[in-house]
Parts: C-alpha cells; sequence; structure tokens
C-alpha cells in the first residue's frame, strides 16, 4: 500500500489561519482554488505569465501559480476576496467597475491585485507608472486604458 506523502500546510490567508493537506509539489494557486475554495485566484497559463493568478504575498504581487504552497507558511496572503470590508468593495473594486476596467473579467482578479501592490507602495501613481504596473498582467480583452483610468481613480478615491 502507498504511503501517503502529503504535508500539513499552514497558511495565512485574508486574515484567517488554514492547515491544508497538500501534495508536496503542490502549487498555491491549486491549494488556494480548490483546498481553500478562492475560486477568485484565476487559473490562466500556469506558468507566471498571465498574472491571472496573482495574489499579494506580504504585499508584493506573486504568481501563485509558480509558487509551492509549503513556501507561503508564515507569510500574509490576500486574494482579490480580501478586499472587500465589512460588505464595502475596495475602491479599486468600486472604480473597476465605474470606469469599465474589465470586459470578459478573467484577468480582473490578478490585475486589481497587481493595482493594490502599486497603490500601497505609490499612491500616487502617473499613468505610465500604472502601466508599467501591469506589465505582468495579460488581459486578452484589451482593457488596458481602461484598467489604467480605474487605478488612477481609485488612486484619488484613497488618497482624498
Ligand atoms: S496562471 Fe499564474 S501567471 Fe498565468
Ligand atoms: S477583461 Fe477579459 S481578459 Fe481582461
Amino acid at each position: 500500500m502507498k504511503k501517503s506523502n502529503k504535508l500539513v500546510v499552514s497558511l495565512r490567508v485574508n486574515g484567517l489561519a488554514y492547515e491544508v493537506l497538500a501534495e508536496p509539489h503542490e502549487k498555491l494557486l491549486g491549494v488556494l482554488r480548490e483546498h481553500i475554495g478562492l475560486k477568485g485566484v484565476k487559473s490562466g497559463c500556469e506558468e507566471g505569465e498571465c498574472g491571472a493568478c496573482a495574489i499579494l504575498l506580504d504585499g508584493e504581487p506573486v504568481t501563485s501559480c509558480m509558487m509551492l504552497a509549503g513556501a507561503a507558511e508564515g507569510k500574509e496572503i490576500i486574494t482579490i476576496e480580501g478586499l472587500a470590508k465589512g460588505g464595502e468593495l475596495h475602491p479599486l473594486q468600486e472604480a473597476f467597475m465605474k470606469y469599465h476596467g474589465m470586459q470578459c473579467g478573467y484577468c480582473t482578479p490578478g490585475a486589481i491585485i497587481a493595482a493594490k501592490g502599486l497603490l500601497d507602495k505609490n499612491p500616487n501613481p502617473t499613468d505610465q507608472e500604472v502601466r508599467e504596473g501591469f506589465s505582468g498582467n495579460l488581459c486578452r480583452c484589451g482593457s488596458y486604458p481602461k484598467m489604467v483610468k480605474s487605478v488612477l481613480e481609485a488612486a484619488k478615491v484613497l488618497s482624498a
């Protein structure tokens, strides 16, 4: 009988503690989606190229498809589900809705996470800095101009 070599992985996600039984090679993306049920973390290329799976890890946007779940132990993970507070959407989420920063919406959670990482470090970015902040986010719908506008408008709200 094959002995299970699964590991208990302790994660802190959106302020809550989780313990999951994961394969040693299991990626953080799969653990967040399949074990914890955070389906807002999207699976795209699974090669670190599209940014659909982006999360904040200790405040830094990272691609969860490129990271082993175990490597995230002891770090603070924020997913798109963790941005709304007390039933209120985050200003970035509000702005993406108001300024049509999405079409199909598949890239949107990763894009908003990238934008949050940017605004946390640089509360008043230029248009160019926002564009550069999306360099790791592929939007097949070509919504970039409206995504940039959404971030710039959210920055105004956040710094008002
Ligand atoms: S799914 Fe992770 S970067 Fe594309
Ligand atoms: S809105 Fe469709 S991929 Fe970006």
